[in-house]
């Protein structure tokens, strides 16, 4: 097994949970796992290519950092480390005289000064030494913190290497960077789909994969988005291969879904051979987006054991600023409602349907947060809330509200989003 560093996104404890689960999911044999605020440290048994379709796949994870070596004492001692011989037979991928290279230390106590310092002149150094072989071009980031951006830019896991410093209590990890998240294609499937849906909300991809890799279960090979919108959910569960069905109460909804869901094919297929990615099955998707009212409808195709639902429901109005205590009591009381008649509907018309993955709204208001509270008849109906952490733990979770949601936002937001897995009894 080889110790890995996933360096987790902005909801740490939502990534997480999206790693544990799609190991779990994906049977890929773990060891000791140990949780850092922003990086988790496992140790897989898996090969280069499991661990790029890993970032691939998973919304919260930012890079995947192989572990080479593992030391007792200073940062200062970092040089009897980072030899030459090893830095050449375990960093640098140099395919060439050229090497880019770059430093990122993570450590949950910055580093002082001095620290920055002797850093600094080390990676100069480093440059000095490689200088007569090697044209050799150093990344310099001031606060030792390589984005994804400056890594993929740069060219650092290609060219030589991303090497990544991480301080823990007692002793040092240091490894290089294997993968890192594609903010291009991201950025393509959120702003060049054809037919975005401001209307509907902007849900991120990246925490559409993150709801479709929390509620999946071994064995569940198709998703079902009942509140489809624009198809965001739909669109990133194709990627990794999964069957979709979506529906939503208007025409419109429904129309961008298969636009969009018809142009991702599209483009991905188009460019696949240059990316070297592997192409999406090609699926007519007519057939399998249509108008229901999630309230009343049923649909058998959906109906079954292999199929999990992962959705964002409407979440109220958008608002610009805290919602008046009595105005947020109205909009909650008729999301109550939308939700309940939702899940009162699965029990009836998609009893099959084992696993729900879904957000619910949290309004900001004048007199604080207001929760949908719903939890204990979605109970009595046969759902229960997945625990997602040991009761004692989750407490302690900032990230987790108090009935064991996993919260997602934004700061300047007013509707916080609550994540949910339920399971049927
Ligand atoms: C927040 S959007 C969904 C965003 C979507 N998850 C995505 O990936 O783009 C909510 C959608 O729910 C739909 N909706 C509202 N009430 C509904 C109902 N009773 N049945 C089905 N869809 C409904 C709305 O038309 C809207 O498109």
């Amino acid at each position: 097994m080889k110790k890995y560093a996933f360096l987790l996104g902005s909801h740490p404890l939502i990534s997480f949970l999206e790693i544990l689960n799609i190991l779990s999911v994906e049977k890929i044999p773990h060891g000791s796992i140990e949780r850092m605020a922003e990086i988790l440290i496992i140790q897989l048994k898996t090969t280069d290519t499991k661990i790029k379709k890993l970032q691939e796949i998973l919304g919260g994870t930012i890079k995947i950092i192989e572990i080479v070596d593992d030391y007792r004492g200073t940062i200062f001692q970092l040089d009897k480390i980072l030899t030459r011989e090893n830095l050449l037979a375990n960093y640098f991928s140099q395919h060439s005289s050229k090497i880019n290279f770059g430093i990122s230390v993570y450590t949950t106590k910055s580093l002082v000064y001095a620290e920055i310092n002797w850093l600094r002149n080390f990676a100069y150094q480093l440059k000095r030494r490689f200088k007569d072989k090697y044209s050799i071009r150093y990344v310099d980031e001031k606060n030792f913190e390589l984005s994804s951006v400056m890594v993929a830019n740069n060219k650092l896991v290609e060219t030589g290497a991303e090497i990544v410093i991480i301080k823990q209590e007692k002793s040092f990890l240091v490894g290089r960077t294997r993968t890192v998240q594609d903010f291009r294609s991201y950025a393509q499937r959120d702003m060049e789909k054809p037919s975005p849906n401001p209307k509907s909300g902007m849900l991120p991809p990246k925490l559409a994969q993150m709801i479709l890799n929390l509620s999946r279960d071994t064995g569940q090979n198709q998703v079902f988005d009942p509140f489809c919108g624009s198809g965001i959910i739909l669109q990133e569960a194709l990627l990794v291969g999964l069957e979709v069905l979506g529906a939503d109460i208007e025409q419109e909804a429904v129309d961008d879904t298969v636009e969009n869901l018809e142009w991702l094919i599209k483009t991905y297929n188009a460019a696949a051979p240059k990316l070297g990615t592997e192409k999406i099955k090609k699926i007519s998707i007519a057939g399998k987006v249509r108008v229901a009212d999630a309230t009343r409808s049923r649909w058998e195709k959906a109906n079954q054991t292999n199929t999990f639902i992962a959705t964002e429901p409407y979440l109220g109005p958008p608002q610009r600023g805290p919602v008046l205590i009595h105005h947020a009591r109205e909009i909650a009381t008729q999301l109550e409602t939308l939700y309940l008649g939702f899940f009162t509907n699965l029990k009836k018309n998609f009893p099959k349907i084992k696993r729900i993955g879904i957000v619910f709204p949290i309004i900001k208001t004048n007199e604080g947060l207001l929760y949908l509270n719903i939890l204990d008849k979605v109970k009595d109906l046969g759902y229960i809330r997945r625990d997602f952490l040991p009761a004692e733990e989750a407490k302690k979770e900032a990230l987790a509200t108090h009935r064991g949601g996993l919260l997602y936002s934004r700061p300047d937001a007013f509707v916080i989003r609550e994540l949910f897995v339920f399971e049927k009894r």
